[in-house]
Order: structure tokens, then C-alpha cells, then sequence
């Protein structure tokens, strides 16, 4: 394999994630281990159940991850001595989750005696475009929705970010799982309710577009998970059982009309000819067909990462890390996992 081989741990949320990336940026292993069924009962992430399941898991993933590399590569196995990086999502995210990724990493960089290289999640979100098209290179504008995250992104260049706008209560993501829980879908809300709207009325209800005319790049979702809420009860109320197809279709397309038509005025903005997706929910397919619709009529290139690098992966962090480690931007081992931190 052509050098650097750069190791990856990601453990922000409820995914314990590993992966190995060689120097021309190919994906040698990218293992990621759900703990969705020990949340879903709870309807959301537990912090606390997330961080044990991450130290149960971590060993088991960081063996599977060399073991698939090594298949790859023709080898009988490998280990932490064949790495030349051991690299590692630092924030942002649920900080006890976070701190069993970093301090395991910083383990095995110390003992193997190899750099350690913390990554930002947010712009490993940014990187997963390049896993479906190694060619993707900025200026671009980035769309990042996820759980926890609403932003739209200038990306200058590799590391050299402008937040354009962000959500001023809910996330995308998080409105998804909100609008499920009303509804009695369980968590985590997003591919539920996109199975339920493919099947229903985007045009049925008129839930409001928050901020659609607010003439900058901000969002706003509490008001229409409010307002889905709103029109659950009254349904109820009036003796109907809520059209569950109709409400989640409506719901969606009222989130997609207003991403879309913000990301379009950030491409007006910026005149950036590539617009990039990132984040658990760049994976709803109508949100991705209006990005392609949207995109095309501006004669745009739309890059979207492939449906298993759209949520929480480590293949994206690898990749950051392949970067930082070209430009020799190592951390020392005091470094240490935070909730919060800006592109
Ligand atoms: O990026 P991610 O795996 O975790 C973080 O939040 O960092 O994103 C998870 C979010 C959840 O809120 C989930 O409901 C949403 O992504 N999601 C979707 C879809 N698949 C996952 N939202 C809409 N449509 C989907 N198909």
C-alpha cells in the first residue's frame, strides 16, 4: 500500500467506528459497530449508555478494522506498529463518548510510538464526500444535517471554512426524530419517517417553512416540529387517527423546500460551481433528489457521499487525518476531547 496508512476512531455519538485510509486516500477498512438498539428503547441517545457500550466495543472494532485492512492487502494481519498516524475525532459530541475514542487512541499512539492526530467531526463530515469521489476538491458550499448539526458551509479550501448559517434552535435531524417520537415511530426518527413519507402526500398539510424569507442563511426547525405536534393532537382531538403517510411526507417536504432553497441562495452568494451533502441526514433520498434537481438547473456539480458515509463513520475522520498528517499538524497527548468546538 502506498504510505502514509493513517488508523481512525470515532466515537461522537452512538457509533464506535474504525478505519484505515492508505496515501492516495483509499478506505482499507471502515468498520462502525451501531448501539442503536440499546438507545431506541429510550427514544434518543443515553450519554451514560452510549460511553460503555463505546469501551465494550472499541477492542472488538479496532481488531475487526486491522483484520478487514489486512484481508484487503493481502496480509496474514496487522497492527498498531504497521500505522504511521493514529488519529481520532475530538469533538464535538457527547463528551463521555468522546473521551473513551480519545483516550484509547492516545494508548495506542503512545505505545506504538506513532503521531496522534485529533479531528474535528464536523469537518470529517465535510471529508466523506471525497469516500464516493476522490476528485472533490473545494471551493464548494456544504450542506451538513445531522442529529446534533444544521449548517451551511463555504468551504475555500481544505481547512479553511465560513459558516454561512445554522440553525437557531433544532437540528434537522433531531426535528426528524422528534416529529417520529410524536407519531410513535421509535428512534431514530429519520429513515422511518422518509419510508412513511414515500408513501404519503408532500402536499397534504401545510406545515409552515421557518425562515424561508428571512433573507440570510439561518433555520429555524422547532416551530414545524411544533407545529406537526399541533396537528397530531388536533386530529386526535377531532376523533381522526393522524394520516401518518401524509403528516411525514408533508413534514419532510417542508424541511427539504426550505434547506434546498437556502443552499441555492448560498451557491448565489458564493458562486461556488460544487455543492457537497454531509451528515445522517444528507442520506433521505427525496432530500437528495431536490439536491439534484436544484443542482442541475444551476449546472452545479452535486457530490454526495455514498449512503454509509452519511451518518457517524471513522472512514471520513481517516481522511481529515491523512491531510493533517501531509501538513505534519500533529497533537500533543495532553490533548483532550470537548462537547463543543466551530469548524
Ligand atoms: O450524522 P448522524 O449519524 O449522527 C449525528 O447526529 O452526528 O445523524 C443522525 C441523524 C438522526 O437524527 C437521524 O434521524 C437522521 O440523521 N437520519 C435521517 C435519515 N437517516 C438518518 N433523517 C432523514 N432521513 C433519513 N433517511
Amino acid at each position: 500500500p502506498k504510505r502514509p496508512l493513517i488508523f481512525a476512531i470515532e466515537s461522537s455519538c452512538d457509533e464506535t467506528a474504525a478505519a484505515i485510509v492508505d496515501g492516495e486516500g483509499n478506505l482499507l477498512a471502515d468498520v462502525v459497530a451501531s448501539q442503536i438498539d440499546f438507545h431506541s428503547r429510550f427514544g434518543g441517545v443515553v450519554p451514560e449508555i452510549a460511553s460503555r457500550k463505546h469501551i465494550e466495543a472499541i477492542c472488538g472494532v479496532c481488531e475487526e478494522c486491522f483484520s478487514v485492512a489486512a484481508g484487503n492487502l493481502g496480509r496474514t494481519g496487522l497492527s498498531w506498529s504497521d500505522m504511521d498516524a493514529v488519529s481520532v475525532t475530538y469533538a464535538p459530541g457527547l463528551v463521555g463518548a468522546l473521551v473513551v475514542g480519545v483516550a484509547f487512541a492516545k494508548g495506542a499512539a503512545w505505545a506504538a510510538g506513532k503521531p496522534f492526530i485529533g479531528v474535528n467531526h464536523l469537518e470529517g463530515h465535510l471529508y466523506a464526500n471525497k469516500i464516493g469521489a476522490t476528485d472533490v476538491e473545494p471551493p464548494m458550499v456544504a450542506s451538513l444535517v445531522s442529529g446534533g448539526n444544521t449548517l451551511l458551509v463555504h468551504v475555500r479550501g481544505w481547512g479553511d471554512y465560513r459558516v454561512l448559517g445554522s440553525t437557531i434552535d433544532d437540528a434537522v435531524g433531531e426535528a426528524f426524530d422528534k416529529v417520529a417520537k410524536a407519531l410513535g415511530l421509535g428512534y431514530p426518527g429519520g429513515p422511518v419517517i422518509s419510508k412513511f413519507a414515500a408513501k404519503g402526500d408532500p402536499s397534504a398539510i401545510a406545515f409552515p417553512r421557518a425562515m424561508m424569507h428571512s433573507g440570510d442563511l439561518r433555520f429555524s426547525l422547532s416551530g414545524l416540529k411544533t407545529a406537526v405536534v399541533s396537528h397530531i393532537n388536533a386530529e386526535r382531538a377531532a376523533g381522526r387517527e393522524p394520516n401518518v403517510p401524509d403528516i411525514a411526507a408533508s413534514f419532510q417536504q417542508a424541511v427539504i423546500d426550505v434547506q434546498v432553497a437556502k443552499s441555492a441562495a448560498a451557491l448565489d452568494e458564493t458562486g461556488a460551481p460544487l455543492f457537497c451533502l454531509g451528515g445522517g441526514v444528507a442520506a433521505n433520498p427525496a432530500l437528495r433528489a431536490a439536491y439534484e434537481k436544484m443542482c442541475s438547473e444551476r449546472s452545479v456539480r452535486l457530490i454526495m457521499p455514498p449512503l454509509r458515509s452519511c451518518g457517524d463513520n471513522a472512514g471520513m475522520i481517516a481522511l481529515v487525518a491523512l491531510d493533517r498528517y501531509r501538513d505534519g499538524r500533529f497533537f500533543g497527548l495532553d490533548a483532550d476531547a470537548r462537547a463543543r468546538t466551530d469548524l
